[in-house]
């Protein structure tokens, strides 16, 4: 096992999406997380413009790397890799990190790391709790995720379990916050207006997939609330707003935590891992805690900070990713699409 107070040092890089990244690990300690968001330009088209991020990335990117290194204390020349986001994500955006990245490894005299996003947003836990018992499953939600991988242990590679077949958790949060004129981002005041409903008020459909696949679908409930919301307002009747929130966020937060837990005891996980921004939410993360104490396994919530794209997260897989050799070669390219390794 590294040493983690004098592990190598990573640069981690991230421009999948609006945020231009940069993380400095030192091993597991985390030394810089270095973030710019393009997203007030994208806020007036309601949502993230391709373009106008790859252009953002661009200008961000050298001054966001400086202030990882004077943040870090380190030299460029102090690293040991250069590790970054190659997929998936933004096609032009992760170009951009792609291209910084080869041009530090190759400039440095570094190996390259070209890491996979998700698998990211996994390793990013151990920076605050340490090594991840192993198998540990991982529940991976946000606005654009919803996936069960499989993290065999820190030398293998991350298998995709399930995924969402239509809406990702956090866009359903987004899209019924709309529908009760909540602003954007959804989750948050969906959870706080929660707090005061009755979430057993409306039973909300939860999808059930075929028997055995742990895979997602919200687009459904989604739909059920918008319906439910309109045929109120058609009526002429009030719409309690904190009732939808609470039975809304139930429906959720039953099926994420359902399928999660039936993947976690069928693969024989010791752990379960929370990521991505619909992480921060507090029921799931209230129900995730007791479901493991339930099946006497650990449960895992990286804080808020990480669980949201970052960097860190990029330089934690990168770490992840030297335990096992293997560094990319200098034509590494960005893939949209990258995956994951599939289970059978
Ligand atoms: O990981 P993230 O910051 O960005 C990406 O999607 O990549 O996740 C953002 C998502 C949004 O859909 C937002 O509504 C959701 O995370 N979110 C929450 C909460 N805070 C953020 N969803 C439910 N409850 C929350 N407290
Ligand atoms: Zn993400």
């Amino acid at each position: 096992m590294t040493n983690v107070t004098d592990g190598p040092l990573v640069l981690g890089i991230e421009t999948s999406c609006d945020e231009t990244g940069a993380g400095i690990v030192r091993g597991r300690e985390l030394l810089a997380d270095e973030v710019a968001s393009s997203m007030d330009q994208h806020a007036r088209f309601g949502g993230v413009v391709p373009e106008v991020a790859s252009r953002a990335h661009l200008e961000a990117m050298v001054p966001v790397i400086e202030g990882a290194f004077a943040k870090a204390g380190v030299r460029p020349a102090d690293i040991d890799a250069v590790a970054v986001t190659a997929g998936p994500g933004l096609a032009g955006a992760l170009m951009v990190g792609v291209a910084a990245a080869k041009a530090y490894a190759y400039a440095l005299g570094k190996p390259l790391y070209g890491v996979n996003h998700l698998a990211a947003h996994v390793a990013v836990d151990q920076l605050e709790h340490g090594p991840l018992p192993a198998p540990c499953m991982a529940l991976l939600v946000s606005g654009g995720h919803s996936s069960l991988l499989l993290v065999p242990d820190i030398t293998g590679e991350v298998v995709s379990l399930g995924a969402t077949i239509d809406d990702a958790a956090g866009e359903a949060y987004d899209k019924v916050a709309r529908v009760l004129g909540m602003p954007f981002p959804g989750g948050p005041p969906i959870d706080r207006a929660a707090a005061s409903g009755d979430p057993a008020a409306i039973r909300f459909p939860r999808a059930k997939l075929h028997d055995g696949s742990y895979d997602f679908s919200f687009a459904g409930l989604k739909t059920a609330v918008a319906r439910w919301v309109e045929a109120r307002r058609d009526a002429g009747e009030p719409v309690p707003v904190a009732d939808v929130a609470a039975s809304f966020q139930e429906a959720v937060v039953d099926v994420l935590v359902t399928r999660a837990r039936r993947a976690a005891a069928d693969v024989g996980a010791r752990a379960l891992c929370l990521a991505g921004g619909v992480a921060a939410n507090s029921l799931l993360r209230t129900r995730v805690s007791q479901a493991c104490a339930d099946d006497g396994i650990g449960a895992f919530l990286p804080s808020r900070a990480l669980c949201t794209d970052n960097a860190a997260m990029v330089a934690a897989a990168g770490w992840w990713r030297l335990q096992h050799g293997g560094a990319s070669l200098l034509t590494l390219g960005a893939d949209p699409n990258l995956r994951l390794a599939t289970s059978a």
